[in-house]
C-alpha cells in the first residue's frame, strides 16, 4: 500500500463493531440460555475466527441482514477438527476458558504469530480449575481436556490481561461457588459488564478484584455492539495532527478502560470532545469529535505513560509512539514489556519502523523513549505482519514528507478490513 501525505481528515463516520466486545458477546451467545442476535458484529478477521471455532463447537449461528442470531440453549460438543484460532489470542485465551468449563475435549491452533504467543498465563489458571492443558513450552497448539465441574478459584493475574481475566470468569459460570480474578492494575471490563448485561451478577471491589458466584447461566437478548474505539483511534490521530481536520465519529465504545488514549491526546494539546454519551448492555457508547492541530506543549507529567494507565493503551501504543514524534518534547512509554508479546514484537516494530521515517528513538526494555516534534519522511515500513503496527504507520505516513510504502499493510484486515478504504474516503491531499 503506497500512501502519500495528506493535507487534512474531514468526515462524519461509524465504525464496525468492537473487535473485543464482539468476541465475548459470540461467547455469551453461544452460552446463553435463550436466543440472541447481535448487531454491528466486528468485521474483523479476528472475530471470524471465534465464529468458526464456534460452529466447530456445533453451536449454530445464523448470519441474516448484517445481524447474527443464536439459537440459544445450546449444548457444545467435541470438535471433529482443531480449532483454528488464527491470528487471535483472544480467541485463543478466552475459549479456552469457556471449554475449561465443559466436559469435552478440543485442540486450539493459531497462525505462526499466534503459535509463538504465551499461553502459561491461561493454563495455569485453567488447570486450578481442573482442566487439564498441554501446550509445547508454554505456547500453542492447545489440547484442553475439560470439565462439567470446575473448581471456583481466586487467583491473582501475574500480568494485567483481560484476556486471561476473562478466560477464568468464562470458567467460573459453571464453578460451584466463588471465581475471583484479583489483577494488578486495571484491565479492560468488557467481560464484567456484559456478563451484568446478560443477568449474571459480578462485582468489581475497589481493591481490583472480580468476582462471580457460579454456578451462572447467561441470559441471551439483542446487543448492538458499539463502533471499535481502537479503530477509531487511527482517525483520531491523523485528524489531530492535520491542523485543518474535522472529523466525527459516531456509535463508537468509549469504555474508560479502552478510552484513555483521548484523555492522552487531549493532555498533549488535542481538541477532542465525547458527547451524545449512551449504554448498551452496560457499555458506553458516544460520538467524538476532533478538530486538527495540536498547540500546546504538554507538561512533563503528562510526557510519560507508565504504570497503571497502560493496560488501558495497550493496543494503542504504537500508535502514541508515532503521535509523539510530533509532540513538542517527546513522550516516554514505560511498564509496558507486554509489547513484546503481542502480534509482533510492537516495540521493536514501532521503533524499526519510526527510526526508517527519520524519528529519532529509543528502545527501552519495557518501553520507548520518542524525541519530538521530528518532521518524518516518507519510507517503507515494514508492518511484520502485524495489524496495529500497518495502520499506526498509515497515521505516520500522512503527516510524514514524501510517499511511504506499507508492507504487509493486508494484516489490517485482522482488526479492520474497511481501514484503507476508509481512510482514503476521509482524507483531502
Ligand atoms: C484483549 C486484551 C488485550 C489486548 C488485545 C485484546 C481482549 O490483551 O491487547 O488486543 O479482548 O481481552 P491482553 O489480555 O493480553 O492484555
Amino acid at each position: 500500500m503506497k500512501l502519500a501525505p495528506a493535507h487534512r481528515i474531514h468526515g462524519r463516520i461509524r465504525l464496525p463493531g468492537d473487535k473485543s466486545i464482539s468476541h465475548r458477546a459470540a461467547l455469551i451467545a453461544a452460552l446463553a440460555q435463550d436466543p440472541s442476535e447481535i448487531s454491528n458484529f466486528s468485521t474483523a478477521r479476528d472475530c471470524s475466527s471465534t465464529l468458526s471455532c464456534l460452529r466447530e463447537l456445533g453451536v449454530s449461528i445464523e448470519q441474516q441482514n448484517g445481524k447474527l442470531r443464536f439459537p440459544g440453549n445450546q449444548k457444545l460438543r467435541t470438535p471433529r477438527e482443531p480449532l483454528d484460532c488464527g491470528n487471535s489470542g483472544s480467541t485463543m485465551r478466552i475459549l479456552a476458558g469457556v471449554l475449561a468449563g465443559h466436559d469435552l475435549a478440543a485442540e486450539l491452533i493459531g497462525d505462526e504469530s499466534l503459535s509463538s504467543r504465551p499461553m502459561r498465563r491461561i493454563i495455569e489458571p485453567l488447570e486450578l480449575m481442573g482442566a487439564r492443558i498441554e501446550a509445547t513450552d508454554g505456547r500453542p497448539p492447545l489440547k484442553i481436556r475439560g470439565t462439567r465441574e470446575p473448581h471456583a478459584i481466586t487467583y491473582k493475574l501475574p500480568v494485567a490481561s483481560a484476556q486471561v481475566k476473562s478466560a477464568i470468569l468464562f470458567a467460573g459460570l459453571n464453578a460451584a461457588g466463588r471465581t475471583t480474578v484479583i489483577e494488578s492494575s486495571p484491565s479492560r471490563d468488557h467481560t464484567e459488564r456484559l456478563f451484568n448485561g446478560f443477568g449474571v451478577r459480578v462485582d468489581t471491589s475497589s481493591d481490583l478484584s472480580v468476582t462471580l458466584n457460579g454456578p451462572a447461566r447467561l441470559d441471551g437478548g439483542g446487543i448492538t455492539i458499539p463502533g471499535d474505539v481502537s479503530s477509531a483511534a487511527f482517525f483520531v490521530a491523523a485528524a489531530m495532527l492535520l491542523p485543518e481536520s474535522d472529523l466525527v465519529i459516531e456509535g463508537v465504545g468509549l469504555n474508560p478502560t479502552r478510552a484513555a488514549f483521548l484523555n492522552v491526546f487531549r493532555s498533549w494539546g488535542a481538541d477532542i470532545s465525547e458527547t451524545d454519551l449512551e449504554t448498551e448492555r452496560k457499555e458506553p457508547v458516544g460520538t467524538i469529535e476532533v478538530r486538527g492541530g495540536v498547540e500546546a506543549k504538554p507538561r512533563d507529567v503528562d510526557r510519560i505513560l507508565s504504570g497503571a494507565m497502560i493496560p488501558s493503551l495497550i493496543d494503542e501504543l504504537p500508535l502514541l509512539a508515532v503521535v509523539g514524534t510530533q509532540i513538542k518534547g517527546g513522550i516516554e512509554i514505560r511498564d509496558a514489556a507486554e509489547l513484546r508479546l503481542k502480534e509482533s514484537d510492537r516495540l521493536a516494530t514501532t521503533a524499526r519502523n519510526l527510526r526508517a521515517m527519520g524519528a529519532d528513538v529509543e528502545e527501552l526494555s519495557d518501553g520507548l523513549r520518542v524525541f519530538g516534534p521530528t518532521q518524518l519522511r516518507g519510507s517503507l515500513i515494514d508492518a511484520h505482519g502485524d495489524h496495529r503496527i500497518a495502520m499506526a504507520f498509515s497515521v505516520a505516513a500522512l503527516v510524514a514528507q514524501g510517499e511511504s510504502e506499507i508492507r504487509g499493510s493486508e494484516s489490517a484486515a485482522v482488526s479492520f478490513p474497511e481501514f484503507f478504504a476508509l481512510l482514503h474516503s476521509l482524507t483531502q491531499r
